[in-house]
C-alpha cells in the first residue's frame, strides 16, 4: 500500500514542512476491487509522458490540473513530466513556458511559487517529430532517467494530445519501440475525438489494440469526470425519492444544453472538419445522456458503470436517413453585433473556408427505444456564439391528470407542465426542482417557485476539475470514467447517419446570428412535438 505520513500543516507548501516515507506497492485490480468508490486514492509514482505538450491542452488544462494536485499532494511526489512536441526546447524554456500558462489557466486556486520550484523540477522535456523514430528512443533515454532520478518505479503514463491523425501511428511506435512493456504498469490515454466517424473510429481501435490490451487504454471524456456529471448518478442511485419518477410514466421529455458564448477561438482549422454534432453529441453529450438515463448498475465499479452506459447507448434508435431532417437540425453563425461589439461570422473566422458547410450548432431528438424510456423524446442541442456559457440537463415532467387550479396555469407552456428538474452542469453547478406554490392572497393563484442545491453554497469548497480527477484515475488504473471501445462505437452509430446525411446536404448558411439561441429550425423540430426549448 502506498502511505504518505504528511504533517498536519497540510495546506503549507510541502517543500517547508514535508516529512514524507513512502511505501510503494503496484495499484491492480485487487486493491481497486476493495475501492471501487473511489475514496482512498493510491496514486502510484509514475512518469506522464505528453505528447503534444506545447499545445492548447496541455497549457491550459493538463499542466495547471497536474500542478494543483501536486500542490494538493493528491498524487505521488515521486513523479515526473515528460513532454514532447515538435518544438524545439530545453527542459527549463519549457518549464518557463509552462509556469505562465499555469499562473495564467489555474482555476480557482492560487499560484506558490515555492511550490512551483518543486513542482518545476519534475518537468522535462524531449522535442521531436512523432513521425521519426529517434523521438521514441530518446523518451525512453528520459525515461529511464527519471526512474531513477525521481524513482517513477517504471510506471509510465503516456498522454496522447497531438492531432487526431497521430494516434494510430504514436500507439504502434510506442509498441515498436517496446514503450508499451516494462517495469511497471504503462497506460495510454487518449484525447478525443476518437476517429472522425464510425468507420474510421473501429479502424483506430483495431489498430490500438494491435498494441495494447482494452485495459491500458484509457479514451478520455472529459464531461465524464465532471463533477457535476457524477453527481446525477449519486443523486439518481443515492436517493430513494427520485429513481421511481424516472421513468417514461412520469417523464415527458428531457432537454440537454450545452451552449457557448465562444467562436472558435484560434481552432478554426480542426473546427471547420469536425463541427459540433462531432465535437460535442458523439462524445460529450452521449455520455451525458448515457448517464442521465441508464440504467442502476448492479455494482459501483468500472465495468458495471460502463455496462449500462454501452447499454443505454446500445438502446438509442438509429435514424434513418428520410429520418435525419425530421430529428436533426444544423446550424452556422452569421456576424452579429452584440452589446456593441462586432462578432464574426464562423465564416469569416481566421483558418475558416468562407464557403464552409461546418455546424457550429446541432440539435437532435434521440428516443430511447427501452421500457424505461419508450416514447419520451431526449433533445440535445450545442452550439458556438449562444448568448451565454451554459451547460445543464432539463427533466420535464408531465402535468397533473387534472388541472384544478387551471385557471392560474394557463399562460402557457411552462405552466401547463409545472415541474421540472434541472440538473446544472456548469457555471452555476447545482440542482433545482420547480413546482406550482399557491400565491399569497385570497384565490388559488398558483405561481412556480424552485427548491435549489448549490454546490458552492452546500459544500463550501473547491471542486477537483475533470482533468484534475481523470488524470488521478488513469494514475490510479481506475477507468470507471473513462469510454470503453463499446461505448465509442454506440456513440458513432447513433450519430452517423445524420453525418452522413448533413455531409449531402448543401446548407443556406449562416442560419443563426453570434449571439443568439440558434436557428429557427431548431424551435420548429420541438413544436412539432408539442415542446419548446426553455431557456436556461
Ligand atoms: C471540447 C470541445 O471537447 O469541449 C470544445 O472540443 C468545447 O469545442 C469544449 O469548447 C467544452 O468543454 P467545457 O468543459 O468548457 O464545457
Amino acid at each position: 500500500m502506498y502511505q504518505e505520513n504528511w504533517p498536519d500543516t497540510y495546506f503549507w507548501p510541502y517543500h517547508q514542512t514535508r516529512t514524507m516515507s513512502v511505501i510503494v506497492q503496484p495499484v491492480t485490480e485487487a486493491n481497486l476491487l476493495q475501492d471501487p468508490l473511489r475514496f482512498d486514492r493510491h496514486v502510484p509514482p509514475c512518469a506522464i509522458v505528453i505528447f503534444g505538450a506545447s499545445g492548447d491542452l496541455s497549457k491550459r488544462k493538463l499542466l495547471p490540473s497536474l500542478y494543483r494536485l501536486f500542490y494538493e499532494r493528491r498524487i505521488s511526489q515521486s513523479f515526473a513530466v515528460v513532454g514532447s512536441s515538435r518544438t524545439p526546447m530545453s527542459d527549463d524554456q519549457f518549464r518557463d513556458k509552462m509556469k505562465e500558462s499555469v499562473s495564467k489557466f489555474l482555476e480557482d486556486a492560487p499560484f506558490d511559487e515555492d511550490v512551483w520550484k518543486s513542482f518545476a523540477q519534475c518537468l522535462f522535456y524531449v522535442a521531436g517529430d512523432m513521425s521519426n523514430p529517434e523521438s521514441y528512443e530518446a523518451i525512453r533515454e528520459k525515461l529511464d532517467e527519471v526512474e531513477q532520478s525521481h524513482q517513477t518505479a517504471g510506471n509510465v503514463l503516456f498522454y496522447l494530445s497531438t492531432q487526431p491523425s497521430f494516434y494510430a501511428e504514436a500507439v504502434k511506435a510506442l509498441g515498436a519501440h517496446n514503450l508499451t512493456k516494462g517495469r511497471g504498469w504503462r497506460r495510454v490515454i487518449i484525447e478525443k475525438p476518437f476517429g472522425h466517424d464510425l468507420q474510421s473510429a473501429r479502424k483506430l481501435n483495431e489498430e490500438i489494440h494491435q498494441v495494447l490490451d482494452e485495459s491500458n487504454v484509457y479514451r478520455i471524456d472529459h464531461y465524464l469526470g465532471k463533477e457535476t456529471v457524477q453527481n446525477i448518478l449519486a443523486f439518481r442511485f443515492g436517493n430513494g425519492i427520485f429513481e421511481p419518477l424516472w421513468n417514461r410514466r412520469y417523464v415527458d421529455f428531457i432537454q440537454i444544453t450545452a451552449a457557448e458564448s465562444i467562436g472558435v477561438e484560434g481552432r478554426g482549422a480542426y473546427y471547420q472538419e469536425a463541427g459540433a454534432l462531432r465535437d460535442m453529441i458523439q462524445n460529450h453529450l452521449s455520455q451525458v445522456m448515457a448517464t442521465v438515463a441508464m440504467e442502476p448498475p448492479t455494482v459501483f465499479d468500472a465495468n458495471n458503470v460502463r455496462d449500462e452506459r454501452a447499454k443505454l447507448l446500445r438502446a438509442v434508435r438509429i435514424m434513418k436517413p428520410e429520418e435525419v431532417e425530421k430529428y436533426a437540425v444544423s446550424g452556422q453563425y452569421g456576424p452579429a453585433k452584440v452589446g456593441g461589439q462586432d462578432l464574426l461570422g464562423f465564416r469569416q473566422e481566421p483558418s475558416v473556408d468562407p464557403n464552409a458547410q461546418t455546424d457550429t450548432y446541432a440539435a437532435v431528438t434521440f428516443f430511447i427505444d427501452n421500457w424505461r424510456w419508450a416514447g419520451v423524446p431526449i433533445y440535445i442541442r450545442t452550439g458556438k456564439r449562444m448568448p451565454k456559457r451554459v451547460t445543464d440537463i432539463a427533466i420535464q415532467f408531465h402535468a397533473p391528470p387534472l388541472g384544478l387550479f387551471s385557471q392560474e396555469t394557463k399562460s402557457g407552456l411552462r405552466e401547463a407542465r409545472p415541474n421540472l428538474l434541472v440538473l446544472r452542469i456548469q457555471p452555476e453547478e447545482g440542482i433545482s426542482l420547480r413546482f406550482l406554490s399557491k400565491s399569497p392572497g385570497s384565490g388559488m393563484r398558483l405561481r412556480p417557485v424552485s427548491m435549489d442545491f448549490n454546490y458552492g453554497s452546500s459544500f463550501g469548497e473547491r471542486s477537483p476539475t475533470a482533468y484534475e480527477t481523470l488524470l488521478v484515475d488513469a494514475m490510479t488504473g481506475d477507468p470507471t470514467l473513462y469510454t470503453r471501445q463499446d461505448m465509442v462505437d454506440a456513440s458513432w452509430q447513433i450519430v452517423q447517419p445524420i453525418l452522413d446525411s448533413w455531409a449531402n446536404t448543401k446548407f443556406d448558411f449562416p442560419n443563426y446570428d453570434a449571439g443568439s439561441w440558434g436557428p429557427k429550425a431548431s424551435e420548429e423540430m420541438l413544436a412539432r412535438q408539442g415542446h419548446v426549448w426553455r431557456i436556461p
